[in-house]
């Protein structure tokens, strides 16, 4: 198989409202970018020697392509030295506009296709092994995920349910939702190619604004009707989204060996 990454780090991160974007915030030093793009080429190291790692797109805010180049470059991943050839591609305003930017450069014989979140950093290598591995299998669509910690309930958003205020506010719950089944979805996810293409070409024409693009690519297939397929995820994989996030990627990666 002949695999592909597409690294989506085309957001602000305005929940982590740090000056830079969020993927070229540092993480122990490093931007998170290159500990993503890392991760990816780590794990796809260690898979099957025939699913060779070709190529990874990252995708990066359209103003800022330079300081993508430069921070890539500076890591050793882009340039004449790297081990796998990297393309920076501007992303779109949601990240499906950005994956689609990433698919829509990928060469005709790319068969597989990961799709990661800079913002999962530290996805361990064994997650991104799994992954490709599972989709080498004949799985179209594989997501790692994890089971959910958390007792969830499902509460009413409807304007009879309006909220309080102040320390008040809150929704009526509407019910308790069965823990066992449910699973919270990280990245890599991996796709077949042909079967991303498909969705997300399906996807293009439902999805025009922020509130209709899907939050992730899995979803996108689902919609076709399509299978997918859950592996092990890993609590090393949890996104960045706020500055608390932060701050635990920050004790995750000072506990790793050297
Ligand atoms: N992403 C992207 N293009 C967009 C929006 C998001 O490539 N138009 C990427 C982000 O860079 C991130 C991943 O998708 O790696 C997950 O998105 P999220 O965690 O929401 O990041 P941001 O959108 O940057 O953060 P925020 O929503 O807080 O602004
Ligand atoms: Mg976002």
């Amino acid at each position: 198989m002949s695999v592909a990454a597409i690294v989506t780090a085309a957001g602000s991160g305005s929940r982590l409202g740090h000056a830079l974007p969020k993927a070229l915030a540092p993480l122990g030093g490093t931007p998170l970018v290159v500990h993503a793009v890392r991760a990816i080429l780590e794990g796809a190291r260690g898979a099957a020697p025939a699913d060779r790692l070709e190529r990874v797109v990252v995708t990066a805010p359209a103003d800022r392509l330079p300081e993508f180049h430069q921070a890539l470059r500076a890591a050793g991943l882009d340039g004449p030295l790297a081990e796998t050839r990297l393309d920076v591609v501007a992303g779109g305003s949601t990240r499906q506009g950005s994956v689609a930017a990433g698919l829509a450069v990928l060469p005709p014989d790319v068969d597989v296709v990961l799709v990661h979140d800079a913002a999962r950093a530290l996805v361990p290598a064994d997650v991104v092994r799994r992954v490709i591995g599972a989709v080498r299998a004949g799985h179209g669509a594989v997501v790692p995920a994890l089971a959910v910690t958390d007792t969830i309930k499902r509460v009413g958003l409807d304007e009879d349910d309006a909220p309080g205020s102040g320390d008040t506010q809150g929704w009526p719950v509407v019910e308790t939702v069965a823990r066992e089944e449910l699973r919270a979805v990280q990245t890599p996810q991996g796709f077949a190619r042909e079967l991303l293409d498909r969705a997300h070409a399906a996807g293009r024409g439902r999805a025009h604004d922020e509130a209709v693009a899907a939050s992730d690519d899995a979803g996108l297939v689902e919609q076709l009707g399509e299978p997918v397929w859950v592996v092990a995820g890993h609590a090393d994989a949890a996104k960045i989204t706020t500055p608390w996030d932060l701050a635990v990627a920050g004790l995750v990666l000072a506990g790793r060996p050297p």
